[in-house]
């Protein structure tokens, strides 16, 4: 069984913010830091770095030699990561002092994926792998459709929402992942217990697992319903803590841990990450996290 993550790779533009800039305002930043990115990039190194091999296929630019590079540094096989010439994706994020952010994507090279490329890809891949996926790449219905049809196992973050996804049918997806807010706009609901029971009357075979920020996380699916708590901690810088949730959550799931132990695992890893700044550079070690779960169930 093979993990392949076809996924968005970013240069995160970091600025430190008394607040989220307002319309009409102009706002100094008091810090700025550029930090390797992007959702797909995030969740791989994660999954790498919780001790899983993962295969990263995406598109960047000359500029983004670097994400390269530090995929391969934390255990990634990049044989199906591509450079063309376009300029690297990036994210131009607000951090404010409550560690909080807001984010603007540009596209750029994440957007030249291509059916061609990707067909390439999914060649050397069937069923009963796992195909994880965000949305910050070209093509996304595509590889949903794709992957379903080789009996690919789709682990789907559907991250960041917009219009076209509210309406994507995701009846090929295995694993869902998501936040409250992307729960709401695909579903209209708010009530967490009402979003996932929406998901799974449409999608019976679909396994949710709902990020509920500080209150945690709570996994459903026809056959179990597990609640995590998160794990209090002193919040610097939440990017890429649902990303490294995502990236520990598949490393559970293929060493075939329970699923209270998958969602522990996981919460554990991104109340690290958060309690660091960055997005990729935040994610920690498989050996902090599995030290810090022991911490845990001792009481301290
Ligand atoms: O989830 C965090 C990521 O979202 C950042 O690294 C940024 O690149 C955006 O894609």
């Amino acid at each position: 069984m093979k993990i392949l993550n076809f996924g968005s790779l970013n240069i995160d533009k970091v600025y430190k913010v008394k607040h989220f800039v307002r319309p009409g305002e102009t706002i100094f930043s008091k810090e700025y830091q550029c930090f390797p990115g992007g959702k797909g990039l995030n969740q791989s190194i994660a999954a790498a770095r919780a001790g899983v091999p993962i295969y990263h296929a995406g598109t960047i630019g000359p500029d983004g030699r670097f994400l390269a590079e530090l995929l391969k540094e934390s255990g990634v096989d990049t044989r199906y990561l591509r450079e063309n010439g376009s300029i690297t994706g990036h994210a131009l994020i607000q951090v404010s002092e409550e560690g909080e952010n807001c984010i603007i994507l540009f596209n750029g090279s994440n957007y030249e994926n291509g059916r061609e490329f990707i067909n390439q890809v999914l060649e050397d891949f069937g069923e009963g792998d796992i195909l994880v996926l965000q949305n910050e790449i070209s093509n996304l219905p595509y590889l949903l459709e794709k992957g379903a049809a080789m009996g690919m196992r789709i682990l789907f973050n559907p991250s960041p929402m917009n219009e076209s996804l509210k309406k994507t049918d995701l009846s090929g997806v295995t694993w869902l992942m998501l936040n409250e807010t992307e729960g709401n706009d695909i579903t209209g609901a708010s009530d967490p217990d009402r979003i996932t029971e929406i998901l799974l009357e449409k999608y019976p075979q679909m396994k949710v697992i709902l990020t509920l920020g500080r209150k945690g996380a709570v996994y459903k699916s026809a056959e179990e319903c597990v609640y995590q708590p998160c794990f209090p901690v002193n919040a610097v810088d939440t990017t890429a803590a649902g990303d490294t949730f995502t990236g520990y959550f598949i490393a559970a799931i293929v060493e075939g841990k329970t699923m209270q132990e998958a969602l522990r695992l996981a919460a554990c890893a991104s109340s690290i990450t958060v309690s660091r700044e960055g997005a990729a550079v935040s994610i920690p070690e498989r050996t902090l996290v599995d030290e810090r779960v022991r911490q845990l169930d001792k009481g301290n």
